[in-house]
């Protein structure tokens, strides 16, 4: 990194000067007209622009630091500093107004005065914290997930920011590796069903609204399969197995329009993700279309070099370049060699042009021209709307899983005069926001000791201890929690991960309770008195030891700003839990990687198997349990057969056979009996849908199969096929079988 590109650009301001062409003296340039077509302004200004320009624009750096471990912390004076030339700024501060200042410089201080577009991490919430993807998923609610996502856009969009990165759509199946908080879980057609959901909720119809912004897909492509769950090492993933899982979201997406995607820094044949001309050119741009812009993910284009792709840095920048990487992200590289590369002959000026291009139809678009400028709110009343905290609060009410329920002690209603909460989540409020917690205020988060307060007000007592930290035991905690235990009816013990426990560069190698928390965990269920696990955490966890040491069993995730509410709620019986898992919890790490769609294995029955342990997950895909009991009918199907163009129509009765209104999700599932392109899964979801099922009534669910669409496969090359033969549909154990004309 060459500091002369970050700091005052009176050098190249005076460059640029001298350099301009002259097409710069025209008094109204086309570029600076409202009603002149976006290409003719990208076009009018690109002539405009010097090498220089060009590469500052192709760069985003940082204003202010974040939570994430490899930002800079930039000095306070950053937006007197920084070049205000650069194409991009990662804004984290609060508010507009330093962003503002830096804008200002960009527009009355540069020659050409090219706003600056502002982007962020908004990744569950801008102040509004909603519940973590990973869990969001679990309400299988898009429409819950849009909504959120156009809270944040608009709380953002209004405190200064352009662009989030979000949504992180990269398929996970090992819950090891932190980041699977931040993604939809194991199943690409459900990642894929929301990524889209993510994207109309940030970009809206217009992304130059005042409550939109541009979305960013990433980590384009295959982050998730990170080897053994750590973070920035090797992925190694098949052809098939890139189209069949970790492509899916990511054209979904882009159907559904996201302006930008972040290319990634893990491997998809040997070869990085920010310098991959496959994945970026061919796939992403060749074969979808996708005219956005690409940014690399955070120094990616250098760690081209630190993973012996490249030789140095030109040579990074180059291939990234080459490859599609339109902007580099936090290594300033490009400013520094895409000059040098154009000038020896070895970069073609026509690749900068369509990558300096792209960026500024985004800032077009995005109307920053017009509108370089946020609106100030030093009150904050653009935050944190009342409607808003209850979108938030309902969704995170359809993300709990209750996990298990033994002899129906849930819901406890007023059976219950003495409660103690326990364990070291019972009074926070910070690690109710998970990782990413954008500017959410730990104090703003509702606790599970307040919840639980106004949820019993006036109706039971309640006791509290912390009993242990998260991963250091406490005698005299132990002591008072034990003893409270002992004086209530019923113990919610809380326990679970802190924020930092999941996310980027957050591995972990075990994934049960530490000791301390299993340790409290078991001293309390040896009380006699019944005991109520209430987990919060981000990611599926080992729990075969913490289940039969408690009764109930509630995953409530990291809820955001609705705190312990939803799960109080549902303890209580005030909300009947909706929540289906969306990635599977081992019943030990061994199992590892362990999800619901594996392709047929070579030997059924006993082969296969583990010596020393079960091959099924504790809690599998789909699981969750509900205080209302739902029946299933047979499958019926439109026809018997489908033709290769056509359409037909499965449906299944659900009726709730119990005193309790309830929300069903139905999992339409589909086997092909013999693939003979490519070995298949058991079973792949194909649509999912959930309604609310009143007491003693039915619903029907249906599933408009579209044979191209929900019956075709791709292979390794992302051509589609469908192969005519039997099908079936699987539904909750039912199956019906077709044929594919
Ligand atoms: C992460 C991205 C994030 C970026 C900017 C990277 O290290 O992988 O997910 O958007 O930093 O903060």
């Amino acid at each position: 990194m060459n500091l002369r590109n970050i700091i005052l650009p009176v050098a190249s301001v005076l460059l640029a000067v001298a350099c301009n062409s002259g097409s710069g003296s025209d008094a109204n340039p086309v570029y600076k007209d409202p009603s002149a077509p976006v290409e003719s302004r990208v076009k009018d200004l690109l002539k405009r622009m010097t090498i220089e320009e060009k590469a500052l624009q192709l760069t985003q750096w940082h204003l202010g630091a974040n939570d994430n471990p490899n930002n800079i912390i930039t000095e306070n004076d950053a937006t007197r500093t920084l070049n205000p030339m650069l194409g991009s700024v990662i804004y984290t501060g609060e508010g507009s107004e330093r962003r503002n200042l830096l804008q200002k410089r960009a527009i009355e201080e540069t020659r050409l005065g090219i706003p600056i577009i502002f982007g962020y991490d908004v990744i569950h919430g801008y102040r509004t914290i909603y519940p973590i993807s990973l869990a969001a998923a679990c309400s299988w609610n898009p429409e819950m997930v849009r909504k959120c996502c156009a809270i944040a856009a608009r709380e953002a969009r209004s405190s200064g920011i352009d662009w989030t990165f979000s949504p992180m759509i990269d398929v996970a199946r090992d819950p090891r590796w932190g980041r699977i908080a931040e993604g939809y879980g194991e199943d690409s057609y459900a990642a894929s069903v929301f990524a889209a959901a993510a994207v109309q909720g940030y970009q809206g119809d217009d992304i130059s609204s005042e409550t939109n912004v541009a979305s960013c897909l990433k980590h384009f492509v295959g982050y998730g399969a990170s080897e053994a769950g750590r973070d920035y090492v090797q992925t190694d993933i098949s052809d098939q197995t890139l189209w069949d899982t970790y492509l899916p979201p990511y054209e979904a997406a882009v159907k559904a329009g996201a302006k930008t995607l972040m290319s990634s820094f893990n491997l998809v044949n040997g070869i990085p993700g920010s310098s991959n001309d496959h994945t970026i050119n061919g796939i992403l741009r060749g074969m979808w279309g996708f005219d956005g812009m690409v940014v690399s993910d955070w120094a990616s284009v250098s760690q081209i070099v630190t993973q012996r792709f490249a030789k140095d840095n030109d040579e990074a920048s180059l291939m990234a370049i080459e490859s599609g990487v339109d902007m580099d992200m936090g290594d300033m590289l490009y400013p520094e060699s895409l000059p040098k590369l154009v000038e020896d002959g070895r970069l073609s000026i026509k690749t900068v042009d369509q990558a300096v291009a792209r960026v500024l139809r985004l800032k077009f678009e995005l109307g920053l021209f017009e509108h370089p400028y946020a609106p100030e709110y030093p009150d904050g009343s653009n935050l944190l709307a009342p409607e808003d905290v209850r979108t938030a609060e309902e969704a995170a009410n359809e993300t709990i899983v209750l996990l298990q329920n033994n002899g129906s002690i849930l819901p406890l209603g007023d059976k219950v005069r003495k409660i103690a909460i326990v364990g070291p989540l019972a009074k926070d409020g910070t690690n109710m926001m998970g990782s990413w917690p954008g500017h959410g205020h730990g104090d703003e988060m509702c606790t599970i000791w307040d919840a639980f307060s106004s949820e019993y007000a006036g109706r039971a007592e309640l006791l509290y201890a912390s009993g242990c930290g998260f991963d250091s035991e406490d005698a005299e905690g132990f002591r008072q929690a034990v003893a409270a235990a002992r004086k209530s009816d019923v113990v919610i013990a809380c326990l679970g991960e802190p924020n930092t426990w999941s996310g980027e560069s957050a591995s972990r190698a075990f994934i049960d309770l530490p000791a301390p928390q299993q340790k409290l965990l078991e001293a309390l269920h040896a009380t006699g008195k019944p005991v109520v696990l209430l987990l919060v955490n981000g990611r599926p966890l080992e729990l075969r030891n913490a289940v039969c040491n408690a009764e109930a069993v509630v995953e409530m995730w990291q809820p955001g700003i609705a705190g312990g509410k939803p799960a109080a709620g549902v303890i209580t019986g005030r909300i009947n839990p909706s929540g289906r898992l969306a990635a599977t919890f081992p019943y030990t790490v061994g199992q590892i990687p362990i999800y619901y769609n594996r392709r047929h294995p070579a030997r059924n029955g006993t082969m296969g198997y583990y010596l020393d342990c079960t091959v099924e997950p504790l809690y599998p895909f789909g699981y969750g349990l509900s205080y209302s009991t739902f029946e299933y009918g047979e499958i019926t199907l439109s026809s018997d057969s489908i033709a290769r163009d056509g359409s037909m129509t499965a449906s299944v009765t659900v009726t709730n056979t119990s005193d309790r209104d309830g929300m069903e999700t139905v999992f339409w599932f589909v086997e092909d009996p013999a693939c003979s392109r490519v070995v298949r899964p058991e079973k792949e979801l194909r649509h999912f849908e959930k309604q609310l099922v009143k007491a003693g009534e039915s619903r029907t669910f249906t599933f408009e199969i579209d044979a191209m669409r929900d019956l075709s496969y791709v292979d390794g090359k992302g051509e589609r096929f469908l192969e005519s033969g039997e099908m079936s549909i699987i539904v909750a154990g039912r199956k019906a079988s077709f044929n594919v004309l």
